[in-house]
């Protein structure tokens, strides 16, 4: 490939210079594997970025996308419509948890944090309550990378650019990894509840009559799969209901079946006012996202003179009619081949397996929830990410793409993954720690 092929294309998240000089290029995919350029078999231990719960290559998917192109390739959202957008919407609905009857569609998690911010500031404004304008979010949490998810958002790196711009009045909780009482629990952590205060105490310091939501993964995925601790979760709901403000969680991850039930919502059974969602919703193949709001968000809405529009925001994409059918179609999958219920009954399988690399070498926590695991490495002294990058490259090299973030290496593998492939998957990872300074 001529080094000028590999100029144009800036990648995201990535040393672009490093990369070039060693590119990885998958050129086809199927199941649980993709092809390599160079004509080998990868084992996809990421679901490509959490997004592709019924593994790929699936042909329904591939035939609806087909058959909506021809049949109705685009309709704008503004003033107009299409059925499947209605049906789609209808079908998430009856998927979500409790009231959140409503559904906004979006392009990405990012655009899903956006619209969700601006859905719960409108929101108290149209109840008129607008001083509510304060967002609280937590440390290390990943709500996208565009100003308001990165403002409520809590990593480091991808906020210190950008120090000017932030989002004013944005507060955030302590996030609750690193306890040391729930180094390598298996499954939800008994320890930590109580950092849920935090949101009392920012209510202390601003009063509560100046916070309109609070934003929180239920469980953060991209800062390396952080754990709510047993009643933490609960906490919130309750602190929020206490001082009415609303809750969103951010199920961009969680959402569709990770956790072997629709959403996290109902893993946890906590109620959020907003839910985010995206990835997971076409399988990956199509970019999309959802913004689920309950009745009393969406009501509070539906006030004013019917001629008027009730919430200024909204996406030249929003409800594209080929996104509709990849998603009405995974959505048959995942009911079909009854993916979430899948997703519970191997969790305890796939906990077993990712505990059993305790001990191995640079091993200091290992995390697990449904099917979605941390192996957290001891970084080199004075070097961080470099130890996990080299993980990284060694089990790509063996066939194996892992995801890193920090020096975690997360694991989401699709949810079709069969038990024998999880062996491989854990056994691979296992023999590159050994074998990696
Ligand atoms: C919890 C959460 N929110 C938002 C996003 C942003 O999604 P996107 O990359 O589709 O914009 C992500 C992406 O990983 C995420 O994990």
């Amino acid at each position: 490939m001529l080094r000028n092929d590999l100029d144009a294309f800036w990648l995201p998240f990535t040393p672009n210079r490093e990369f070039k000089a060693n590119p990885r290029l998958f050129v086809a995919a199927k199941g649980m594997h993709y092809t390599t350029e160079d004509g080998r078999q990868v084992m996809d231990g990421t679901s490509g970025l959490w997004c592709c719960a019924a593994g790929h290559g699936r042909p329904e998917i591939a035939e609806a996308i087909g058959k909506a192109a021809i049949e109705l390739d685009y309709a704008p959202a503004f003033q107009m419509a299409h059925p499947k957008a209605f049906e789609l919407a209808t079908r998430l609905a009856a998927l979500a948890p409790g009231d959140l009857n409503h559904v906004f569609f979006t392009n990405s998690g990012s655009e899903s944090v956006e619209t969700a911010l601006k859905i719960a500031l409108a929101y108290h404004r149209a109840r008129g309550d607008g001083a509510r304008t304060r967002l609280i979010g937590r440390e290390r949490g990943y709500n996208g990378v565009n100003f308001g998810g990165m403002s409520v958002g809590g990593m480091t790196a991808n906020r210190k650019a950008y120090a000017a711009a932030m989002l004013p009045g944005v507060d955030h909780l302590r996030h609750t990894d690193g306890l040391p009482e729930n180094l390598f629990t298996k499954g939800q952590p008994e320890h930590g509840a109580y950092l849920a205060e935090d949101l009392e105490r920012l209510c202390t310091l601003h009063d509560p009559s100046t916070i309109a939501a609070v934003i929180v993964e239920p469980l953060a995925g991209s800062a390396g799969v952080l754990l709510p601790p047993k009643g933490y979760l609960q906490r919130l709901r309750e602190i929020c209901d206490k001082h009415g403000i609303l809750l969103i969680f951010d199920e961009v991850i969680t959402g569709y079946g990770r956790l072997g039930a629709p959403f996290a919502a109902q893993y946890f059974g906590v109620q959020p006012d907003i839910m985010t969602t995206a990835k997971a919703i076409t399988n990956g193949i199509v970019p999309m996202g959802a913004v689920f709001a309950s009745d009393k968000v969406h009501d509070a809405f539906m006030t004013g003179p019917e001629h008027v529009i009730e919430l200024f925001h909204g996406y030249t994409f929003t409800a594209n009619p080929v996104a509709c059918a990849a998603a009405l179609a995974s959505l048959d999958i995942y009911k079909t081949e009854g993916l979430f219920e899948r997703a519970a009954e191997l969790a305890p399988y796939w906990q077993e397996a990712i505990h059993s690399l305790k001990g191995r070498r640079h091993v200091r926590d290992i995390r697990n929830l449904g099917l979605i695991g941390a192996v957290d490495l001891e970084p080199i002294a004075g070097s961080p990410t470099r130890r996990v990058m080299n993980v990284f490259r060694t089990a790509y090299a063996k066939g194996l793409l892992l995801r890193t973030t920090g020096d975690i290496v997360a694991l989401c593998p699709p949810l079709i993954v069969q038990k024998s492939e999880i062996d491989w998957l854990i056994d691979t990872l296992g023999g590159v720690l050994d074998q990696t300074d």
